[in-house]
């Protein structure tokens, strides 16, 4: 049985976000109207989600003796790290002593915030179709892996998100700079970096996958409706849902995504990424969170994402059911600048069925992504384009 508190009180139930970017925020939202109090970490102030928790805390969440320190002193009942960048070494100690629980679990955290963990597990432990990939930690290794691996085929730090530091390689002439890319895009002063083929694939998904109670207390797998996407340089521009997919494939990747989410265990909602090319289908890598293409969810699911998470990790059952196909369209910053405007909403809410997310984040730069537009219909195609033209109605402004 799940008990709730009220927030504020000696009862509460309180939980700690690790990051409160626009997706911890909406996770935030989720938690409060569940009467959660909530507390949110981020690495610089008034970051999306601080603006709107009961508490806003700002540490460096990659150091140990901070994030330490803090769990300690608020001693939440449940940590939801939002973001990769975390010393999970720590959440892992914590999680052992009995401390705290972290979501779905400190194992899970640490095995995907470093490609080569989540990518050995899938493809070496649970076998798993990948691209074919090594690691290498100089650019000696990396000509060797390619002569391989073969051509084209992709380079990533193994720890960074969101496309950064990973190109692709086409030819000899690309290695060279494809090195030195990397080494530049690397969360971390680490140089190791894994190379994968590259696959031809026709399109891709993200799976949105929940481990959540059931009405006999076990934690069953349900699945969102799956979510195509488009990304350019390695980020999501815009992603719409549902993807029509053959049953064979959709079958496929259901399974890929229980064998993942189930290795990693514990509570809450996961992005599984996912290469689709006819019946064929590849793990790519996989967020146990929610997952930035999933913001479409906030309008094709009665319950979004963020609920699920939120209901999933609070032991709450979930309904994963679509209500409307639908589409979203990423805003981006187009300026390097702080405390910026947004001109043109109003514009963009006359374009039919759609609604804007401003994520409220103090500074903007150029590739930043500081909102987004949604927008359904009964045809998902008429629904992207809602999305993207609503999108390019916003006009964000340096003053
Ligand atoms: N081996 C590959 N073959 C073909 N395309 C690939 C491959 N690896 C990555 N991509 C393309 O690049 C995108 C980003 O790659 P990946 O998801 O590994 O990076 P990321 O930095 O973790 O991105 P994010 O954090 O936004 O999910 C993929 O969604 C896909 O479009
Ligand atoms: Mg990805």
């Amino acid at each position: 049985m799940t008990t709730l508190g009220t927030p504020l009180s000696p009862n509460a139930t309180r939980v700690m976000l690790l990051g409160s970017g626009e997706l911890g925020r909406e996770v935030l939202i989720a938690l409060q109207r569940l009467g959660v109090e909530t507390i949110a970490v981020d690495r610089y102030d008034n970051a999306p989600g601080q603006q709107i928790a009961h508490h806003a805390r700002t540490i460096s969440m990659t150091d140990p003796e901070q994030l330490r320190a803090l769990i300690e002193a608020e001693k939440p009942d449940l940590v939801v790290p939002e973001i990769e960048a975390i010393a999970t070494p720590v959440l892992e100690a914590l999680e052992d002593a009995g401390v705290v629980t972290v979501i779905p679990t400190a194992r899970a955290a640490r095995l995907t915030m470093d490609r080569e963990g989540i990518r050995r597990l899938a493809a070496e432990t649970l076998g798993l179709p990948t691209s074919p990939y090594r690691f290498c930690d100089s650019l000696d290794e990396l000509r060797a892996a390619i002569e391989q691996i073969g051509y084209p085929c992709v380079v990533k730090p193994v720890m960074s998100s969101s496309g950064k530091g990973q190109s692709k390689i086409d030819s000899p002439d690309d290695v060279a700079p494809a090195w030195e890319y990397a080494m530049s895009g690397s969360r971390v002063s680490n140089t190791r970096i894994i190379v994968e083929g590259f696959v031809d694939f026709d399109y891709e998904i993200t799976l949105l996958t929940v481990r959540a109670r059931d009405a006999d207390g076990q934690i069953g797998t349900q699945f969102c409706a799956p979510i195509g996407h488009r990304q350019v340089s390695g980020d999501y521009v815009e992603s719409w849902q549902p993807h029509p997919m053959p049953a064979v494939a959709l079958e496929r990747a259901q399974q890929i995504a229980q064998a993942v989410t189930e290795n990693l265990g514990g509570q809450g909602i996961f992005g599984v990424e996912l290469f689709v090319k006819g019946d064929q289908v590849w793990f790519s890598e996989v967020s146990p969170r929610p997952h930035d293409t999933g913001m479409v969810t906030m309008v094709s699911q009665w319950q979004n994402e963020f609920e699920l998470h939120a209901r999933a990790i609070l032991g709450l059952p979930v309904d994963t059911t679509l209500k409307s196909p639908g589409a979203s369209a990423v805003i981006y910053g187009g300026v390097d600048a702080e405390g910026i405007v947004f001109d043109g909403v109003d514009a963009a809410l006359q374009v039919p069925h759609t609604d804007i997310r401003l994520f409220g984040k103090p500074e903007s730069f150029t590739k930043r992504r500081m909102g987004v537009a949604l927008a359904f219909d009964d045809d998902v195609d008429v629904a992207r384009r809602n999305a993207a033209e609503a999108a390019s109605r916003v006009k964000p402004r340096a003053v």
